[in-house]
């Protein structure tokens, strides 16, 4: 697989089947993922790769919370802008929107935070999640560093079949996911990347993207 069929096939991934990944693979993605570039070469990402056992409980626990309609815990970092401005909260509604049609919630359904936050906390069904720290003295340059890595684990995964899904989602329950998995306090939790192997039959879902000429500003070329 190409550069470009990687970027281009790669999607964020929310029904996988039980078919586990094999530790090797996930070994040889995450070698190779350690060529990913990062300002002074600081490679400020500390990595858990969680399945099995711990995953199943992971899991329990944080739907058990899901279900009990815990807000989560306080969070650590902004996801977003206080105040999401056009034309990112158009982009963001429209994302919305698609991703809640594809997975079958109605946009009125009294039950929908609920149902999405244990979606999440199901981390759709994928054998393995991963869950990607920084220490908590980082800043924000190095906060980029680790969302290059990511993408660079991200499409690796494409390049073995595998497909993913970035989760923002599981710093809601970030006291249980390093409690359960022994995650260092210094640590702060940037978010869970759920892995595995696409599960058949599901509608699959291309959100749209604004096009290049709106973000890209060419100078003198
Ligand atoms: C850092 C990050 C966090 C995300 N968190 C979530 C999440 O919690 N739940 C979810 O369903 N999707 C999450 N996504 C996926 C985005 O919604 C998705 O990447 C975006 O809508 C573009 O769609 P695509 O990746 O399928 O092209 C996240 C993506 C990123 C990069």
């Amino acid at each position: 697989m190409d550069v470009y069929e990687a970027v281009d096939s790669r999607r964020a991934v929310r029904a996988f089947s039980d078919e586990p990944v094999p530790k090797e693979v996930l070994e040889r993605v995450l070698t190779a993922a350690t060529r990913a570039p990062s300002s002074g070469n600081l490679q400020p990402w500390h990595m858990y790769v969680v399945s099995g056992e711990p995953l199943a409980e992971l899991k329990r626990r944080a739907t058990a919370r899901a279900l009990a309609g815990d807000l989560g815990d306080e969070r650590e970092y902004p996801m977003y802008p206080d105040e999401l401005t056009s034309p990112y909260l158009d982009r963001f509604s429209a994302a919305a929107a698609q991703r809640y049609e594809a997975l079958g919630i109605e946009r009125d359904d009294p039950d929908r935070p609920q149902k999405i936050a244990t979606l999440n906390s199901e981390a759709f069904g994928a054998p393995v999640v991963l869950f990607c720290y920084l220490d908590r003295t980082m800043g924000p340059g190095q906060w980029g560093d680790a969302g290059m890595y990511l993408q660079t684990v991200m499409l690796l995964l494409r390049a073995e079949g595998l497909h993913s899904c970035p989760q923002v989602m599981w710093t809601m329950y970030r006291k249980t996911v390093s409690r359960t998995i022994g995650a260092d306090d210094e640590l702060v939790l940037y978010c869970g990347i759920s892995v595995g192997f696409e599960k058949e039959g599901v509608p699959r879902l291309r959100t749209g993207r604004a096009d290049m000429t709106e973000t890209v500003s060419f100078i003198g070329v």
